[in-house]
């Protein structure tokens, strides 16, 4: 056991050709920048099929409610689907209700057009928020995700800016994990 923080990261959609995995990816290699902290990645595909929602052990699957229990924060990367977020994300999120009182929450969105899954973002914080994760002021879109990556000058030059932001988001996560894994240690909460 070390005092990291352990930030889980969540690479949302099962879709076989997905493209925010390579986003998911950079977000882990951008964390290995901060000492401070562990990741867990959490690829959604090895979770599906849950045997359902709710708080009742039949339904849960134990791998991820003890990474639940051991998170400090989360870092959440997905596309957008119809202007929400994938399903599975939906039922990943809904097999645990006890475990995300008071840790922090950045979201990425992935799209292949230009708003960078802004829409999902918007509708992913309600749900979010219900689970009792404390959201950040700080997002991740990712708009334009097979220019980014495709190696042209162009693309290089967004992938430049993209990292930026992703650091942007670190920090303040990593400053809320601190702060708020400190709350739940040291404050009684009644
Ligand atoms: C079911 C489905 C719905 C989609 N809906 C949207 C959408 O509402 N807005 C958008 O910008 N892109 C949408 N896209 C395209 C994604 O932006 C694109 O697939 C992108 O690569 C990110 O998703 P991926 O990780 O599945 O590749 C959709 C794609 C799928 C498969």
């Amino acid at each position: 056991m070390d005092d990291k923080l352990n930030i889980v990261l969540i690479e949302a959609t099962t879709r076989k050709l997905r493209r925010s995995i390579t986003v998911a990816r950079l977000v882990e290699e951008i964390g290995k920048e901060f000492n401070e902290i562990n990741t867990i990645f959490v690829d959604i595909d090895d979770y599906m099929p849950l045997p359902g929602e709710g708080n009742d052990p039949e339904s849960q699957d134990k791998r991820w409610i003890e990474i639940n229990k051991k998170s400090d924060g989360y870092f959440i990367v997905s596309p957008e689907y119809n202007h929400s977020f994938p399903g599975s994300l939906k039922m990943l999120m809904d097999n645990d209700l006890g475990n995300y009182f008071h840790k922090p929450v950045v979201i990425a969105g992935v799209s292949i057009g230009q708003f960078g899954g802004v829409r999902m973002i918007e509708n992913l914080l309600s749900t979010l928020r219900m689970l009792g994760l404390i959201t950040t002021n700080i997002d991740v879109p990712f708009p334009l995700v097979g220019k980014t990556f495709d190696g042209s000058e162009e693309g290089n030059k967004l992938l430049e800016g993209q990292k930026e932001r992703i650091r942007k988001a670190f920090i303040e996560l990593i400053w809320l994990s601190k702060v708020l894994k400190s709350g739940r240690q040291g404050v009684p909460f009644s």
